[in-house]
């Protein structure tokens, strides 16, 4: 599907802010890191519903910069589940004809880890029916920062920085900015997640936790966008 034959009413990107992994976890018992691993599991169910569906593009955060600050058992707990993850899954990826791309930044992150990221994207990158943007050790903040001093770095004069030069120098330079954020658990903050990008993003939240988010929710999530309407700071059509 090519930007000309997209419903205008189908989001071509969506970002999903995957919360409540925790409270999934305390509800049944559990240990954080047991919910997290529930929360992975969900991944791929919801990365092929949205494929079904004609999503062209699809972000999920995984680990942002301020999660560094939880407890380290609990980090390395991630850091375990990505590269398991990828391990698990890269082949399935391929299968489906799935991009994958990583947002943010791999400071901090052991090189095996780092390793395995790269390998995921340079094996997917012939992939072409839905890109699948990781946001891994992801702030929007620091990525609008690391863009501006590549900008400044290779000297460009104050007065020629355009929001279209930070665009492009943003870790989602060659992905759409996202049309819609879906935030589970019930909360209703971006929490850092592509700020600059989603600026005229529709929202939409639902008190389901991330490892309980099923397809249907999806489609209720899309049903939902379908009917708002997007005006970018401009009038309605209706008006
Ligand atoms: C929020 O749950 C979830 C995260 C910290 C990130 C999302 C992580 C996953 C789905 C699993 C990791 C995925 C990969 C690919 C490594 P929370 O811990 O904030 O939940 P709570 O608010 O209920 O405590």
């Amino acid at each position: 599907m090519n930007e000309a034959t997209a419903s205008p009413k189908l989001p071509r990107h969506i970002g999903i802010i995957m919360d409540g992994n925790g409270r999934w976890a305390k509800s049944r018992g559990a240990s954080r890191h047991e919910g997290h691993r529930a929360g992975v599991e969900n991944i791929r169910p919801i990365i092929r519903a949205t494929a079904d569906i004609g999503v062209q593009f699809l972000s999920l955060y995984a680990f942002s910069t301020e999660n560094w600050r939880r407890p380290s058992l609990e980090v390395q707990g991630l850091m375990t589940l990505l590269g398991e993850f990828l391990d698990r899954e890269v082949d399935n990826l391929i299968a489906e004809n799935v991009r994958i791309r990583h947002l943010g930044s791999f400071d901090g992150i052991a090189n095996h880890l780092s390793h395995k990221i790269s390998q995921a994207v340079a094996r997917t990158q012939h992939c072409t029916r839905i890109t699948l943007g990781v946001a891994f050790n992801y702030g929007g903040r620091q990525d609008i920062v690391n863009a501006v001093r590549h900008i400044v770095a290779r000297g460009t004069p104050a007065n020629q920085i355009t929001e279209e030069m930070i665009s492009q120098h943003l870790s989602s330079h060659d992905i759409p900015d996202p049309d819609f954020i879906i935030r589970t658990s019930g909360e209703w903050r971006l929490s850092n997640f592509l700020i600059w990008e989603a600026a005229y993003s529709e929202y939409w939240t639902t008190p389901v936790f991330w490892p309980d988010f099923t397809p249907q929710h999806l489609q209720q999530a899309i049903d939902d966008y379908a009917k708002r309407d997007r005006r970018y700071g401009g009038l309605s059509k209706s008006t």
